[in-house]
């Protein structure tokens, strides 16, 4: 068998690395992948917002299963692309993925199924947006409607930041076309936690849960990140909970797409608030989430393969699948600046010593160019003829924001953090920068 995973991130390494532990030994590529995902799939040099260049790999590789990482191909439609052309892939259509592309869609789509979410409005016209801001007062969620890189809400305290957040988005062009409509909501408070579940257009499976960091400092200061590290599941997780939001928050959404003629089959990911009055939904994701599908994939105890292939063949319901007991906590290195301007190009040691307590998902990084010359005046000793030819004995260097997710897995969440966090001391790059205080709930235990 022959899988493609679209995407070049650590969720799309953690995808391979559990598609790598199949009994059923599927060949695996990756577009375009990183320099993680070479040792375990064969990258193609074919980027993941491409649906010509995707379906073409589809067709020259002879790929039987093609499962999509991030959100832009969802969006744009890369599964209505492969269904049209009798391709087999796993991931919402557009009209289903409208579900994180649209956040008016969702809230809608919420409100008619009944799920409890913040009240809302939506606005295309900036007076009448400012207009409602001023009825409704502060505090107010503003949201961009299309997909802003997780940019696009901002929580406002006070009037002015709140008008200043929907001049930003409807004429300031924030976020370009994807600010043009904005949300309005109320703001809700409470613990948030991220849930995940296969769905084959009717049937959820068990949720796994997570909680991920957002901002780039310690105590959770300073900007927002794609996400910094995080944990599953949370302490206070439970079944009770778990059924609660199942039934509360995903099942009906399901029925309720596929009522419209729109059935979702993917992964559906809910952001909630556990909010006095029960969970509410922040917002739906289409796919993973990043640094998400690395704490939660460890954690599957069935095969992948056979979770997407019951998705998109029939018998999901009954596959029996389970999450582990096991804790995953999950530490991102990233590149000094990060989340504003960073260099890359920096060799990455230590790779190593981290592997030995943790699993390594790269993310943004590359392999050096394989030139034998620039290894040998690197290293004029080497003697290792493969170090000097083979591109995945080069060290990799960092390519990006996020270059690397360190997960410890273990019985304990104390356990797992402490794996965590002896990886991200050993895996070095100039200017790293991470968290210290992941699941730092858990460090007394240690
Ligand atoms: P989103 O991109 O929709 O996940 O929003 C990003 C973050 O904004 C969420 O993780 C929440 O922390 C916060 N947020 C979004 N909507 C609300 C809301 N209605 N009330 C309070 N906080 C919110
Ligand atoms: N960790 C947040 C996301 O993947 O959207």
């Amino acid at each position: 068998m022959r899988v493609l995973v679209v995407g070049g991130g650590a969720r799309e390494h953690a995808i391979l690395w559990k598609l790598a532990q199949s009994p059923r030994r599927p060949q695996l590529f990756a577009a375009p992948g990183n320099a993680g995902t070479a040792s375990l799939a064969e990258n193609l040099p074919v980027p993941a917002d491409d649906l010509d260049a995707l379906a073409d790999a589809a067709r020259d590789y002879a790929i039987d299963l093609t499962i999509v990482g991030p959100e832009i191909p969802l969006a744009l439609g890369v599964a209505d692309r492969f269904h049209a052309e009798n391709l087999r892939i796993f991931g919402p259509t557009a009209a289903a993925a409208q579900i994180e592309g649209s956040k008016a869609f969702a809230k809608r789509l919420m409100r008619d199924a009944g799920v409890p979410t913040a009240p809302f409005a939506v606005f295309d016209d900036p007076a009448e947006a400012r207009a409602y801001v001023r009825s409704h007062g502060a505090p107010i969620v503003v949201k961009a409607d299309g997909l802003a890189a997780g940019k696009g809400v901002a929580v406002a305290q006070t009037l002015n930041e709140a008008l200043a957040a929907v001049d930003a988005a409807m004429t300031g062009g924030a976020f370009g076309h994807a600010g043009e409509r904005v949300v309005l909501e109320d703001c809700l408070s409470g613990p948030e936690v991220s849930v995940f579940c296969f769905t084959d257009g009717e049937y959820a499976t068990p949720l796994a849960a997570a909680c991920d960091y957002k901002r780039i400092f310690d105590g959770d200061h300073g900007p927002n990140t794609g996400g910094m590290g995080g944990y599953s599941p949370p302490p206070w997780w439970s079944a009770d909970l778990e059924r609660r939001v199942r039934e509360t928050c995903i099942e009906p959404v399901i029925r309720h797409l596929a009522r419209q003629g729109a059935p979702y089959v993917g992964v559906l990911y809910g952001g909630l608030m556990l909010t006095n009055d029960g969970p509410a939904v922040i917002e739906f994701n289409a796919r993973f989430g990043d640094p998400e599908a690395e704490l939660i994939l460890p954690r599957l105890a069935n095969d992948l393969l056979d979770v997407v292939d019951a998705a998109l063949d029939g018998g999901l319901p009954a596959l029996d699948l389970r999450w582990s007991g096991d804790c995953a906590v999950g530490v991102v290195l990233a590149s000094g600046g990060y989340p504003g301007p960073y260099e890359t190009g920096f060799p990455i040691s230590g790779l190593r010593e981290a592997a030995e307590s943790a699993l390594v998902f790269h993310a943004g990084t590359a392999s050096r160019a394989a030139s034998p010359n620039h290894d040998q005046a690197a290293n004029p000793d080497a003697t290792d003829i493969r170090a000097a030819t083979d591109i995945r004995a080069a060290p990799p260097v960092s390519d990006g924001g996020r270059v690397l997710t360190l997960v410890g897995v273990a019985p304990t969440m104390a356990g797992a953090r402490a794996k965590a966090y002896a990886a991200a001391n050993a895996a070095a790059f100039r200017g790293k920068q991470f968290r210290s205080d992941i699941a730092a709930f858990a460090a007394s235990d240690c």
